[in-house]
């Protein structure tokens, strides 16, 4: 498939405040078809918020957003999907992993009428897709956190998206089944774009091939060719920035930040910040 030179999402000076609060300061960000990105940062700095005007669940109060060169519209944010964070299905509610799938379908949650086949159909093909088939008839209080996550992923796939937005899909999910995720979007990325908001920095950048961090601002920080050679042979440059990173973050040991580091460079990772 031949990628396309513009890009399928382009942020513009976009500024929020929740309560006179600013939560996003002057926020630009162009993303491009099946670019797979992080979205990483600290508690409370803004992540979910960004892709809440993305998605068009907020109003945007100043800049623009532009999804396939549209200002946000019914037509083009039926191409994106989304997996929120804490999304807080009732596990004890006698509802089967199908009926959840089925829920992904846009303007037919109407399951007293039943679904039509062919809803049926896509919602099985959806949960073959992240390799649920099988549980299709169980409780959805029957899977486990990471099966779980992979039915609301295939809820978010039902509506055929172009664009998939993820926010902390790994969450309280262990080492394995964040790779098995991380794993199944990178699959779905060779069609799909997908935008995912991380903690789990060392996994996420074995998949992403660019990252944001956002607290409240954000800069863009491109690893250019020029940059790699500097740091081939000085390894200084970008470390001390990734440091900075990571240490805002959390503290990493020096060797994970260069296991990281390593990762960036021979992946030829993007990396878009705020440090200043
Ligand atoms: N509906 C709201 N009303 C007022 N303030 C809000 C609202 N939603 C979020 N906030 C505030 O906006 C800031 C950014 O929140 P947001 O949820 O975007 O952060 P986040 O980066 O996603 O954090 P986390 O990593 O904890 O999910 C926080 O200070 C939060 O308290
Ligand atoms: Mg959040």
């Amino acid at each position: 498939m031949e990628k396309s030179n513009l890009p399928i999402i382009e942020i513009k000076n976009l500024s929020f405040s929740y309560n006179r609060n600013k939560i996003l300061e002057d926020i630009n960000l162009k993303v491009y078809e099946r670019d797979f990105f992080a979205v990483i940062g600290a508690n409370g700095g803004g992540k979910s918020t960004l892709l809440k005007l993305i998605l068009g669940l907020i109003p945007i109060q100043s800049g623009a957003i532009k999804i396939f060169g549209e200002n946000l519209n019914r037509r083009n944010l039926h191409k994106v999907g989304y997996v929120p964070q804490n999304t807080n299905i009732n596990t004890e509610f006698p509802i089967k992993v199908i009926e959840v799938v089925l829920m992904g379908h846009i303007g037919t949650k109407r399951p007293l009428f039943g679904y039509a086949k062919d809803e049926i159909r896509c919602a099985m093909g959806a949960l073959a897709q992240v390799g649920m088939d099988k549980f299709a008839d169980k409780r959805i209080g029957e899977l486990s956190g990471g099966q779980r996550q992979r039915v609301m992923i295939a809820r978010a796939l039902c509506a055929n998206p172009k664009i998939l937005i993820l926010d902390e899909p790994t969450a309280s999910i262990d080492i394995e089944g964040q790779r098995r995720i991380y794993s199944l979007l990178k699959e779905l990325n060779r069609s799909i774009t997908v935008i995912v908001v991380s903690h789990d920095i060392s996994v996420i950048l074995e998949y992403a091939n660019k990252i944001v961090h956002i607290n409240k601002k954000l800069i863009f920080h491109n690893l250019s060719d020029k940059d790699r050679d500097r740091l081939d042979r000085a390894g200084h440059f970008c470390e001390v920035e990734l440091f900075k990173i990571f240490n805002i973050i959390g503290s990493f040991s020096n060797s994970l930040i260069k296991k990281i580091f390593n990762n960036i460079l021979n992946k030829n990772i993007t990396i878009i910040t705020n440090i200043t």
